[in-house]
């Protein structure tokens, strides 16, 4: 591998939280009598909690809500997602993640987490990873959520690297995005293999050791 650094969605690229996130906005458009599927909800992939429940509030046809309303949303749906994280445990960590994270800092590459999620030290913690990155940029240090940059770049400065020393690894398209704007290669997996705007499509999390 070229780069010095790698930088790693988390949700869909460490771990799998979407079904509690589906579980969350489920709940939350149940409620609010919104239809929601599990299309709608790839829709969500990557992008911010107030965006996410933006594109919900597509199908929705009561009085329009103002923002406190929205935001009272957002932290009733986290709430809920949150008690539902409390599941995650360091088993679900897969060995070929955790054996291709070692196997990428033995040959002496920086590690770092580029996530939109402001659960993200949440989640680290929860999968046995808080102490694990080098640098952690995440939806808590950011004004601009993916497709913009921000959130990649910050990782980068966080890691004291210039941002074209820095692969991103990515399981959404909004994702790839950002780091085509800030000037990375990107290595898709998963969905965002489909939209052929990665460097590299990844068939497997271990194929990160043959870049
Ligand atoms: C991203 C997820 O990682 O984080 C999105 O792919 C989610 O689905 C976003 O909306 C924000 O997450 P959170 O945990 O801050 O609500
Ligand atoms: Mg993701």
């Amino acid at each position: 591998m070229k780069q010095k650094a790698v930088v790693f969605d988390l949700d869909g690229v460490i771990c799998f939280t979407d079904k509690y996130h589906y579980q969350a906005w489920k709940a939350l458009a149940d409620e609010l009598g919104i239809y929601f599927d599990e299309e709608i909800n790839n829709r969500l992939r990557g992008v911010s909690r107030m965006a996410s429940f933006e594109i919900i509030l597509e199908r929705y046809h009561g009085e329009p809500m103002t923002e406190a309303q929205k935001e009272a949303c957002c932290t009733k749906k986290n709430d809920l997602y949150r008690e539902l994280l409390k599941n995650m445990s360091p088993a679900d960590l897969s060995d070929e993640v955790k054996e291709t994270l070692d196997g990428l800092r033995a040959k002496g590459l920086k590690l770092a987490i580029g996530s939109s999620s402001k659960n993200t030290p949440f989640i680290l913690g929860q999968l046995g990873l808080g102490d694990y990155f080098d640098a952690v940029s995440d939806g808590n240090n950011i004004t601009k959520s993916k497709p913009d940059p921000e959130v990649f770049l910050k990782a980068a400065e966080f890691l004291g690297m210039d941002p074209k020393d820095c692969l991103v690894v990515e399981d959404a398209e909004a994702g790839l995005d950002a780091a085509i704007a800030g000037g990375m290669e990107c290595a898709a997996i998963g969905e965002a293999t489909k939209c052929g705007k990665g460097t590299y499509n990844l068939s497997t999390f271990a194929d990160l050791l043959k870049i």
